[in-house]
């Protein structure tokens, strides 16, 4: 073996030690081979596929033993983004449920993302965890993606931000936060087996630069490192990746783990990887035995082991994990579902509104609901990200395919109730029920009412693309029927990610609520009635049709690739994400010159606002902006200010450059201000960011297409480092 990495990493610039640093370095000092050994390998701790968990470890997806000599607690961890798992049953305790990803990105709120992450962190922090496998940022590259609804979106500046706030919120609680996965894991099918092509430039200006600005803003202790492969190396072992962007251009100080079962062999430790996690799932327990020989046959490798301890143990001391007991506390659920109700309603998306067809108010006598288990419950998204209350779900119908990953695909449904919210808030009103099965049915209950109610459904599951953006089954021709039948018809998706709308023009209005978590229904309620002025703004692109996108088909369809067997059926598959290269959602879009159905950071509002001229000014090389908005209709709402970079050294182009959402009451005025990140002005080459000399224009946008008049300035060259 030889190991040009490690001279690599070892090269890299040292930033200045923190007092975690020291200590870190200390206790690592003190430790003896076999004690590093046991800090960078880990179990999978659930009671599937006949594993047994260890009694001081939590249920959850993982334990590490502490070294209780040196200070240093058991590692225990708990999925995920959108709260702590319910571990497919496996956790009994219940938690609350966020709203997805998807939702809480719409709300273009870092504030808000900082809260839900503080309340799921705490949950956690009370159960007994000090790992939250938080931070999920892949970019929606791929919106049939499985585990879209589980990220965040397609923009690097957005999702960066976003995820940022959200581990700061999950780490104010003294445990870690990841982020993951690192790096290019955008879409499911056959993940293990996905080669995914990409230049150096493509993905530092793309998806890699959503990572970078998500630990600058969240420091998280930990980076989860990807299934798939990059230009032909395994995510958990891609020199590139894990040495040379994240430790030595990045300077990142904390622990790769890799993600459940990703660690190909003891020489993704020589690549950067830290930790093998879910080490049942590989083929072998690579950083136990097989790294300790290694260590005690060869320096560097001891070297190495050292380093990869110090910054697990680092790690933990940075955000004070050392310092719990880690014994369970009472959770206040009534108080943590406010804060998921606050979510799901600042989520929601309203896409159409003919006639003023919302807000409902007290118009409607009659209403007729439909569809989407409206009558049990609102969606959450499948996978290890999937979390449920103490009673578990309200429906859970098993996957029928023989997909592999199949038996842990339930789609199941939050004890949250639309029906029952909507009877509620329209106490007057008659509202009746039609489960949508058959559409004569729906239609006749729709033609009596004064209002139709449609709700749509679209299940994601982790592991599993959805090969079109259809809603499933027979719900298009349900909404069209009931469309046809009744002039009044609003439909509320429930889905995971952008959806093709075949019916849209039939209908009155349409909101996309995503899966709006443990209060869903009374948020979807509230915003229907009015009662909240919806405020959110898509985060992603709706495409018109699949043909629109970079792919059209998905590759790898074809694999089959038993889940937690890497060896699949022997075929690993390229998928070229050079063919977009950094031109992801939006920026695809407006290079192809292709109209979507709905564009990137489009939202509707029940009252209207008016954009005041943008201005900029230039101080060293360093852009900044204003802007002034104003409600000018006669409700409070919000709105969100977004900047766009439309021309970059003469060339024209479309990148989000900052974002502002503003509450505002009616008749009030605010202003926004920018400081625009070099990086967004800039291209990607060899070593550096480069602002080629030239002509800038940038302009307002109610989202990325509708644009203000954009103002330019020039600029000299420049170059940041990374
Ligand atoms: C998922 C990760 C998750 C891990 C542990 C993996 O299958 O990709 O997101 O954190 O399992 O449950």
């Amino acid at each position: 073996m030889s190991f040009p990495a490690l001279a690599a990493a070892q090269n890299a610039p040292v930033p200045a030690p923190t007092e975690a640093d020291r200590r870190a370095d200390d206790a690592v000092a003190a430790m003896t081979i076999e004690e590093r050994i046991q800090l960078v390998h880990g179990i999978m701790a659930l009671p599937v596929l006949g594993l047994v968990v260890p009694e001081r470890a939590v249920l959850g997806a993982g334990f590490i033993p502490g070294v209780p000599r040196l200070g240093i607690p058991d590692i225990r961890e708990t999925d995920a983004s959108l709260g702590v798992a319910w571990a497919n049953g496996s956790r009994k305790d219940g938690a609350t449920a966020l709203p997805s990803g998807m939702a809480l990105a719409s709300s273009w709120d870092p504030g808000l993302m900082e809260r839900g992450g503080a309340m799921i962190g705490a949950e956690a922090r009370a159960k007994g965890f000090n790992v939250m496998l938080a931070g999920g940022v892949n970019l929606i590259r791929e919106p049939r993606g499985g585990r879209t609804f589980e990220y965040l979106s397609e923009d690097p500046l957005l999702s960066g931000i976003l995820v940022g706030a959200s581990i700061r919120g999950v780490q104010s609680n003294h445990i870690v936060s990841t982020i993951k996965h690192f790096a290019l894991n955008d879409h499911e099918t056959a993940r293990r087996s996905a080669d995914i092509l990409i230049s150096d430039a493509a993905a530092r200006e793309s998806d890699l630069l959503a990572f970078q600005i998500g630990i600058e803003e969240g420091q998280p202790g930990s980076v989860m490192c990807a299934y798939n492969k990059i230009n032909g190396h395994p995510a958990c072992a891609s020199d590139y990746l894990l040495n040379t962007v994240l430790k030595r251009d990045w300077g990142f100080k904390g622990w790769v783990m890799s993600d459940w079962g990703a660690t190909p062999g003891i020489e993704a430790a020589i690549a950067g990887l830290d930790q093998q996690s879910g080490e049942q799932l590989d083929k072998a327990v690579h950083f136990g035995a097989p790294l300790a020989q290694a260590a005690r046959r060869d320096p560097a490798i001891a070297a190495r082991l050292g380093d990869m301890a110090q910054r697990v143990v680092r790690g933990l001391f940075a955000v004070g994990a050392d310092k719990l007991d880690g014994k369970p506390v009472p959770i206040d659920f009534e108080a943590n579902a406010r804060v998921a109700q606050e979510a799901a309603a600042a989520g929601i998306v309203l896409l159409r509104n003919e006639r003023n067809a919302l807000p409902l108010a007290d118009k409607a006598r009659k209403i007729a609901v439909i569809g989407g288990y409206a009558d049990i419950g609102v969606p959450a998204g499948g996978g290890a990200s999937m979390v449920h209350g103490v009673e578990g779900p309200a429906l859970s119908i098993p996957y029928r395919g023989d997909n592999p990953v199949g038996h842990v695909m339930p789609e199941s449904y939050h004890r949250s109730v639309p029906l029952k919210a909507l009877r509620e808030r329209a106490r007057d009103s008659e509202v009746v029920y039609r489960d949508g099965r058959y559409i004569a049915e729906a239609v006749q209950a729709a033609r009596g009412a004064d209002v139709a109610i449609v709700f749509a459904t679209q299940f994601l599951n982790e592991g599993y693309d959805v090969p079109d953006l259809s809603l499933p089954g027979n719900q298009e021709a349900l909404i069209a029927a009931v469309a046809a039948a009744n002039p009044n018809t609003i439909v509320v998706l429930e889905t995971g990610g952008p959806v093709t709308m075949p019916w849209l023009d039939q209908t009155a209005a349409v909101i996309e609520a995503w899966y709006p978590g443990a209060r869903g229904a009374e948020a979807i309620a509230a915003v229907l009635f009015g009662d909240v002025n919806p405020g959110g703004r898509l985060p992603v692109t709706f495409p018109a049709s699949i043909d629109q996108l970079p792919r059209p088909k998905i590759d790898g369809f074809d694999v089959v690739e038993p889940e937690f067997d890497g060896r699949a059926n022997g075929r690993t598959f390229a998928t070229d994400y050079n063919i977009e290269g950094s031109d992801v959602g939006y920026r695809w879009f407006v290079r192809q010159k292709t109209k979507p159905l709905f564009p990137f950071g489009f939202g509707l509002s029940y009252t209207r606002f008016e954009q005041g001229s943008l201005a900029l000014a230039q101080a060293r090389g360093r852009i900044s902006a204003t802007a002034r908005v104003r409600n000018t209709g006669d409700r409070a709402g919000s709105t969100v200010v977004q900047l766009y970079l439309v021309e970059m050294a003469g060339k024209p182009v479309r990148r989000l450059v900052g974002f502002q959402k503003v509450e505002l009451a009616p008749g009030e005025e605010k202003g926004a201000a920018f400081a625009i990140d070099p990086r967004l002005l800039a291209s990607w080459s060899q070593d550096h960011w480069r602002v080629a000399a030239g002509s800038y224009a940038f302009a307002l946008g109610t989202d990325a297409e509708r644009l203000g008049k954009p103002f330019a300035l020039r600029l000299d060259a420049q170059r940041h480092e990374p």
